[in-house]
């Protein structure tokens, strides 16, 4: 510390110190955190914002069999972006109420 200036000794350390607690944070809590608010956590996670398009054409063509169909708005779904009743658990669980856009014939 000989020859030093002893203000300069303080400020190096304390910006070294706000360098690393900045670095911590950047690396440790905002990841964790993010990764468990997600709503979806497994469908199309290599896009910035999933979005599906369904023209009035394809709608008819889905509904051609007469039968309704179930979208799912709960990002539960193995089938995304079918529903396949997997908001029945998530609600047991959570005492949440999602459910399905069903699309009727
Ligand atoms: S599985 Fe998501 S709404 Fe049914």
């Amino acid at each position: 510390m000989e020859g030093k200036d002893p203000a300069l000794v303080v400020l190096s350390s304390c910006l070294v110190t706000a360098f690393s607690v900045f670095v911590l944070m950047f690396l440790l809590k905002p990841k964790a955190k993010k990764e468990a608010s997600w709503v979806n956590k497994n469908f199309g996670k290599d896009c910035d914002k999933c979005v599906n398009f369904l023209t009035p054409t394809e709608i008819e063509d889905l509904l051609k069999d007469g039968k309704p169909k179930a979208f799912c708005r709960c990002w539960k779904s193995k089938t995304f972006p079918m529903c396949d009743g997997s908001h029945a658990a998530h609600n047991k669980e959570t005492g949440d109420n999602t459910g399905p856009l069903v699309i009727k014939p």
